[in-house]
C-alpha cells in the first residue's frame, strides 16, 4: 500500500512483510534502531546486522521530552548524521517518539517503523502524527511527518500480551464503525477466531484498518476535516485515560469512549438502540471495558482541556448508523446534558 502525501513524497505501508526483510527498505550504511528493552530482548535477532540499537524506557510517562533528549544525546554520541536512517521498532510509544526524534534530529532524518503491537500496526504507525506527552496531557508536543516505510509483520503480535492485543481491537472496531459497516459485521462474526489469532483474519483486520486510515489520511493529511472522524470515541477516551491514572490502556479507554459516543448518537436519533447494542456487545465480547465510574464533572473538566477544543464548542464525532459517521459541532453545554444522560444508561 502506498500513501501519497501532500508534499509529493510517498510512504510505503507493507502489510504481511517479514521482519527478516527489514534491511531491504532503506539504503544507508548508518541505521539506528530505536526500541525499548523488552522488545529488544524479544526481537534483537531481527535487527539489521550493522545497525546500532538505542533503547528508550517503556511506558506512557516516558513518552516525554526527557526521553527525546536522552535519545538525541545517544544519537549524537553514536555519530548519527543526516544520511542516517532511524527505525522505530516497537509499539505506539516507540513509533510516536521515533517519528518525533527523526523529525527534529539535525532538522530531520529519514525514518521508518516496524510496529509490533496491534495498536501501532493499525493506528500509531500510519498517518504521520508523531509526538510526546507533557505534564500528563497526551501528545501536546509533536509534528506531522510521514515515515518512508512501515513494515507490519503480523507474526510479531504472537508475543504481544493478550490485554494489549484487545486494546488494539478498539481501534480496529472504530475503523469499521466510521466508514465500513461490512467490516464491522466481519469483526462481529469472527471475534472469537480473531482473539484466537487466526492468521488470515489477523492479516485481514490489519490490512482493512490500515486501508481505511490511509484513505482518510490521504484525503486530509493535516486533519482539517474528514480525518477528525478517526477521533470517534477519543474525546471521552482521552478524558477517561487521563483520569484513570494510567490504570487503563489507550485502547481500553477508547472502548468506553466509543460506547459513550454511540449512546450520544442514539440520543440524537442517529443510530437505533439495536445499533448501540451491537457496538457495546462487540466491544464487550472483545474483553474491553464498556462503562466508567469517572464522574461527569471530571470527564467534562478533562475534555475542556482536550487540545481538540475549539472555543465554546467541540467537534464531536458521532455514529450515523453502523459504518458511517459525522462530525458535528456541539456546544459544551449541550454535550454536558447529553453525557449526563448517556452515563445513566450505558
Ligand atoms: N500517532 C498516532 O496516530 C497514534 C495513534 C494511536 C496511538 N498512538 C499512541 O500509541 C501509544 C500506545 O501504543 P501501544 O498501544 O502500542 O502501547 P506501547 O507502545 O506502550 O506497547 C505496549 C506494551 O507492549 C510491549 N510490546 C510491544 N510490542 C510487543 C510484542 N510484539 N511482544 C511483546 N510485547 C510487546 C511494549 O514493550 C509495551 O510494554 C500511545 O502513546 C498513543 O498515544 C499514537
Ligand atoms: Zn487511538
Amino acid at each position: 500500500m502506498i500513501l501519497k502525501l501532500l508534499d509529493g513524497r510517498e510512504s510505503s505501508i507493507l502489510i504481511g512483510e517479514n521482519i527478516e526483510n527489514l534491511s531491504n527498505y532503506f539504503n544507508s550504511a548508518k541505521v539506528f534502531i530505536l526500541t525499548n528493552p523488552d522488545i529488544s530482548d524479544l526481537y534483537s535477532d531481527y535487527f539489521p546486522k550493522n545497525s546500532k540499537v538505542i533503547t528508550m524506557p517503556a511506558g506512557e510517562t516516558n513518552k516525554s521530552l526527557n526521553t527525546v533528549l536522552n535519545t538525541v544525546r545517544q544519537l549524537i554520541a553514536a555519530g548519527a548524521d543526516r544520511k542516517s536512517v532511524v527505525v522505530g521498532f516497537g509499539g505506539g510509544i516507540v513509533c510516536d517518539m521515533t517519528g518525533f526524534i527523526a523529525s527534529i534530529y539535525m532538522r530531520g532524518v529519514r525514518f521508518g517503523f516496524v510496529p509490533t503491537t496491534l495498536m501501532a500496526q493499525v493506528d500509531a504507525s500510519v498517518g504521520g502524527k508523531n509526538g510526546v506527552n507533557c505534564d500528563g496531557y497526551k501528545n501536546m508536543i509533536g509534528v506531522f511527518n510521514q515515515p518512508d516505510f512501515v513494515l507490519c509483520d503480523p507474526r510479531t503480535l504472537k508475543t504481544l500480551p493478550d490485554r494489549e492485543f484487545k486494546a488494539g481491537m478498539a481501534e480496529v472496531i472504530k475503523c469499521g464503525l466510521i466508514v465500513d459497516g461490512d467490516f464491522f459485521s466481519y469483526i462481529e462474526n469472527n471475534i472469537n477466531a480473531i482473539l484466537n489469532h487466526d492468521r488470515d483474519m489477523i492479516y485481514t483486520i490489519v490490512n482493512k484498518s490500515v486501508g481505511i486510515k490511509a484513505n482518510i489520511v490521504e484525503a486530509d493529511e493535516k486533519e482539517s476535516g474528514e480525518r477528525k472522524k478517526l477521533n470517534l470515541g477519543h474525546t471521552f477516551g482521552h478524558a477517561i485515560e487521563k483520569h484513570s491514572n494510567n490504570a487503563l490502556l489507550h485502547g481500553e479507554a477508547v472502548s468506553v469512549g466509543l460506547v459513550i459516543a454511540a449512546k450520544i448518537s442514539e440520543q440524537l436519533n442517529l443510530i437505533t438502540n439495536e445499533d448501540f447494542m451491537r457496538i457495546k456487545n462487540v466491544l464487550q465480547k472483545t474483553g474491553l471495558p464498556v462503562t466508567t465510574d469517572i464522574s461527569l464533572a471530571n470527564l467534562l473538566e478533562a475534555i475542556g482541556k482536550d487540545k481538540k477544543r475549539e472555543s465554546d464548542s467541540i467537534h464531536f464525532v458521532l455514529n450515523r448508523g453502523i459504518g458511517n459517521s459525522e462530525i458535528r459541532e456541539i456546544s459544551f453545554d449541550e454535550l454536558a446534558i447529553l453525557l449526563n444522560k448517556a452515563l445513566e444508561t450505558l
